[in-house]
């Protein structure tokens, strides 16, 4: 988390190190600040809160200067404060430096640097950075760097400055992302590539632990022992109009409303007369052959598309396979060897504990896959294969069109190593495609007509303290994504629960002011959901209903009937989504909660 953004250029600093942080505001919005070069030294601007609260500050107090570095925060060490803010400057006033990360032996260092009577303005691991690199300065500020990433332990994107060399940035990377951008002129660093979009699509991935030292007219790549190495310029697809709002009021709404154009170039391409083609994948049938298990790994609502993915993966690969919160994994001592596959499932490409589970298995001998929608990204660029799902930019913090677009490579992935293995059926291949091509009209019209149906609901629920999503086999993770949605936008409490566990507990939480939502569209265990909501309802719960099209005694066993459309069982969690995700996004602004930035959280999670 935390946004970084530097430039070197003819411009004025300020405004490119602005319009980076206002496309990386989604990693952090804590506080916000930028540090300008003007011959004179390095001047600092620092607000607590939204950009625009750095914006207002430079309205008043402009600076001036053609190499800057700027900084969005998502606060881990000391609260939201001016003086918490980024950039830190070293104690003699002539490093200036921002980071994405978390320095971990942070304590020990300043211990350090106190009893040699350094005083510190910040309780921030990174203000060591600074100061550690002023003391190793001797007239080259990569050298300093490098000298000092020997003593650092953590995660970290780092971009720095120094007064003595005014013509200058430098950077590093590990285990947090960064980026060069590449102009004529001019060069940027930033975290990631909407950043740079304005003005540059030629950017530069920076491998782990690479140097990268720009000025405006070079980019020059080193390692850690700082040798001079080649870096791979690539051409971003990304563009511009697909980072900006385009007229909808949030970027969750318009991410919504793109997941019919999401699911169809997630699919393009890879199914065509009802077969899956997952060649792109490169993936050898004599290993596959030798995988014994598979593990799902991720993080929020990737880790529950790939529960999803397990009920899928198991059904048409006959593979055991277990799904695991990244985290989790890491500490929990899981059994690793070359016979597990291991498929890590992440928007971001980025996140801390989903990319340190999957080195762990890289470690033991594993084989490894990612689904991921970020090109570029730290977890593609560690798996052997990575299916990427083509959604897009996504910007709000709750996730939705990643969400939507992780159904679908899940299903193709399924489908494809069943046939890889010989343990998927034709017909059921087929289905499964016929299913897939007719999802984008689908969610269409799903968000066409029952728009209405949520907002109504929404305005009737908007002031009750807690919802219970209830849901079977295939929508169990459909209820627990649900229920994320709603709590993290909208901060009402809300529990996702397997509708069968009900009776084991939640049931005494059920009377008349208690809404549950049940996910029941037709399948294989539509009938126990329908006796589950029978048994909330006989303790005069309130009911809302998300069944297929058409389902009368769902009619009028609900409070509230939301219908979707009839399609394959198994891709039901795509369609049963959709308006619980409006149901969040109209309960939370119905309640005036900012529906992108929500509190406390962030985008792309990169610490631990
Ligand atoms: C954060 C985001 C979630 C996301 C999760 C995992 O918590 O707010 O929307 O699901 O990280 O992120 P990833 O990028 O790995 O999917």
């Amino acid at each position: 988390m935390c946004g970084i953004v530097a430039y070197v250029g003819p411009r004025e600093a300020t405004e490119v190190l602005l319009e980076g942080l206002r496309r990386l505001e989604y990693r952090g919005y804590d506080s916000a600040g930028v540090a300008v070069m003007n011959g004179s030294g390095i001047s600092v601007r620092k607000a607590v809160g939204r950009l625009s609260a750095l914006e207002h500050e430079l309205a008043g107090n402009a600076l001036h200067g053609g190499l800057g570095i700027g900084h969005t925060r998502w606060a881990t060490h000391g609260a939201p404060s001016v003086a918490n803010s980024h950039p830190h400057i070293s104690y003699d006033g002539k490093v200036g430096v921002i980071h994405n990360g978390i320095v971990e032996n942070y304590r020990e260092l300043k211990n350090e640097l106190l009893a040699q009577g350094v005083t510190f303005k910040s309780d921030t691991d990174t203000e060591v950075v600074a100061h550690l690199v002023a003391r190793e300065f001797r007239g080259d500020l990569k050298a300093a760097l490098a000298g000092v990433l020997k003593r650092l332990r953590g995660a970290y994107a780092l971009a720095l400055c120094h007064v003595d060399q005014p013509d200058r940035v430098v950077a590093t990377r590990m285990g947090s992302p960064l980026v060069v951008g590449l102009g004529d002129g001019e060069n940027f660093i930033a975290s990631d590539v909407p950043a740079l979009l304005k003005y540059t699509r030629r950017v530069i991935f920076l491998d782990e632990g690479q140097i990268a030292e720009i000025t405006r007219d070079g980019v020059h790549l080193y390692d850690r022992e700082l040798r001079e190495v080649k870096g791979k310029e690539v051409r971003t697809s990304l563009t511009l109009e697909a980072a900006e709002k385009e007229g909808y009021e949030h970027f969750m709404l318009k991410e919504i409303h793109e997941q019919p154009h999401a699911i169809a170039e997630t699919i393009r391409g890879r199914v065509t007369d009802e077969r899956v083609d997952l060649s792109e994948l490169g993936l050898d049938p004599a290993v596959l052959k030798g995988v014994r298990r598979i593990a799902v790994v991720a993080c929020g609502t990737s880790l529950y598309s790939g529960m999803v993915g397990k009920y899928l993966i198991e059904h048409f690969t006959k593979l055991p396979t277990e799904t695991w919160s990244a985290s989790e994994f890491r500490y929990a001592d899981p059994v690793i060897d070359p016979s597990l596959l291991v498929i890590a499932v992440s928007q971001s490409g980025e996140t801390a504990d989903t990319l340190e589970a999957l080195r762990i298995c890289k470690q033991r001998g594993a084989r490894t896959l990612a689904v991921c929608n970020v090109m570029g990204s730290s977890i593609p660029r560690t798996v052997d294969a990575t299916l990427y799902t083509r959604a897009g930019p996504e910007i709000g913090v709750a996730s939705t069109k990643a969400y939507t677009t992780q159904l679908a490579a899940f299903a193709l992935l399924a489908v494809g190593l069943g046939r890889m293995l010989g343990t998927a059926d034709a017909a059921d291949e087929a289905r499964i495609v016929r299913g897939l091509e007719a999802l984008p009209a689908q969610v269409k019209a799903l968000l066409t007509d029952d728009i209405v149906a949520v907002k109504r609901c929404a305005k009737r629920y908007k002031d009750v303290f807690n919802f219970m999503y209830i849901g079977r086999h295939y929508n169990y993770p459909t209820a627990m994504e649900g229920a994320l949605k709603l709590k993290e936008i909208s901060y009402i409490h809300a529990e996702g629960y397997a509708g069968g566990e009900m009776k084991h507990g939640p049931l005494a939480l059920v009377e008349d002011t208690f809404p549950t939502i049940a996910i029941a569209p037709r399948g294989r265990t539509r009938e126990k959901m329908v006796s589950n909501v029978q048994e909330v309802k006989a303790r005069k719960g309130v009911v809302v209903i998300v069944s297929t099209h058409g389902d009368e005694e769902a009619r009028e066993l609900a409070d509230y009937l939301i219908e979707i459309p009839d399609c394959e069982e198994e891709l039901s969690p795509i369609l049963a989504i959709v308006p619980l995700q409006l149901l969040a996004y109209y309960t939370a602004t119905q309640l005036g909660r900012d529906v992108d930035k929500p509190r406390n959280l962030a985008k792309s999670v990169t610490v631990e």
